[in-house]
């Protein structure tokens, strides 16, 4: 079974009012340093040696991008492209800088979750991050790494993860995630792109405007982020370790250490603001998560991922090694869509 199903998504023309909208600017130049997104790593017996979305760059490699303008570029070219800014705002309920407590329980994601999974009424929020890209700047179509009882990206390579929701074989392990995104800017280019019904229906695109929002279950509704509009020659070199920061006047620099690597003017930047949820049937589900009963393990995941591959035929005698059967699984359960034209 592969997961073409369509899926519900929820488009928000106006998420807060004037003065809220205007607080999201004002809270994104206060928390001041953004550091530049970088995996983080986890042991496993699986996969060594395999990027984290080892997915979604294979596909980006291979494809050249959706827009394919990026065959030809080195890798170099290519990380600077995808390593965006990223900050937590809030982790669990936890705000990590005030002001953002009105964007974690906000009815309007709340009840857009409630949409996206009609018998899930309790949300939970588990998170809310900053993304800041800069000209030139896109983002690989994926899906986001899901979470199953027993088996999150503290545990578990994130492809896996993927692997298994896309192999639909582990569904009654996992919790559901509403995923919403809101942009505080009106951007050339970096229209957020998405298949709401599945890899092999059209594409659809939202326009980045200021104060609007997706609300989707992201990990499953494949999507990215289209180049931003740059004017610039050639790509900045940009590289894990710096850092992105307001100047004033509306001016923001990338910082190598001391040195600036490139300056922007606000305007130039793309800023969103995610959030993320868990959405429960009941009360009971949400206290039998955190008590962490009924988990799968790694083992019990890959016999069984195994298992079904001997019955597609994709295994035939003795199980491949790593990274060989790692490959195997990304190429059978994770059909990326073939559609591109906006
Ligand atoms: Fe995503």
């Amino acid at each position: 079974m592969f997961k073409t199903a369509s899926h519900t998504t929820v488009e928000v023309e106006q998420l807060f009012d004037a003065q809220g909208a205007a607080a999201m600017v004002e809270l994104c130049e206060r928390f001041g340093r953004y550091g530049m997104y970088s995996q983080e790593h986890v042991d496993s017996p699986i996969g060594v040696g395999l990027a984290q979305r080892h997915d979604a760059l294979s596909n980006f490699l291979r494809t050249g991008g959706r827009t394919g303008n990026t065959s030809g570029e080195d890798l170099r070219t290519l990380g600077a492209r995808t390593n965006y800014f990223r900050e937590e705002y809030a982790y669990g309920l936890e705000p990590r800088i005030s002001g953002i407590e009105g964007f974690l329980r906000h009815d309007t994601f709340e009840d857009s979750a409630r949409a996206i999974f009609p018998h899930r009424p309790v949300i939970e929020p588990a998170i809310a991050f900053a993304n800041l890209m800069v000209p030139g700047q896109e983002l690989a179509v994926h899906t986001d790494v899901p979470e199953f009882r027993g088996c999150n990206r503290k545990v578990m390579p994130q492809w896996l993860l993927v692997v298994m929701h896309h192999s639909g074989l582990f569904e009654d392990h996992r919790m559901p995630i509403a995923t919403g995104v809101s942009w505080f800017h009106d951007c050339e280019g970096g229209e957020f792109t998405y298949w709401p019904d599945g890899a092999d229906g059209p594409v659809r695109q939202h326009r980045v405007a200021y104060n609007t929002a997706v609300v989707l279950d992201a990990d499953s509704v494949f999507h990215g982020v289209d180049r931003i509009a740059s004017d610039l020659p050639e790509m900045a070199p940009l590289r894990p370790g710096m850092g992105l920061e307001p100047i004033g006047d509306g001016r923001w620099v990338v910082r190598d250490g001391d040195a600036v690597a490139a300056e922007h003017a606000w305007d130039e930047l793309r800023f969103s603001v995610s959030w993320k949820a868990y959405c429960f049937t009941d009360e009971h589900e949400q206290r039998t998560w955190r008590e962490g009963s009924d988990d799968l393990t790694l083992d019990v995941v890959v016999d069984r991922l195994v298992a079904d591959l001997r019955e597609r035929g994709e295994i035939d005698g003795e199980v491949p090694g790593d990274p060989t059967l790692a490959l195997l699984m990304i190429d059978t359960y994770i059909r990326f869509p073939t559609t591109v034209a906006g």
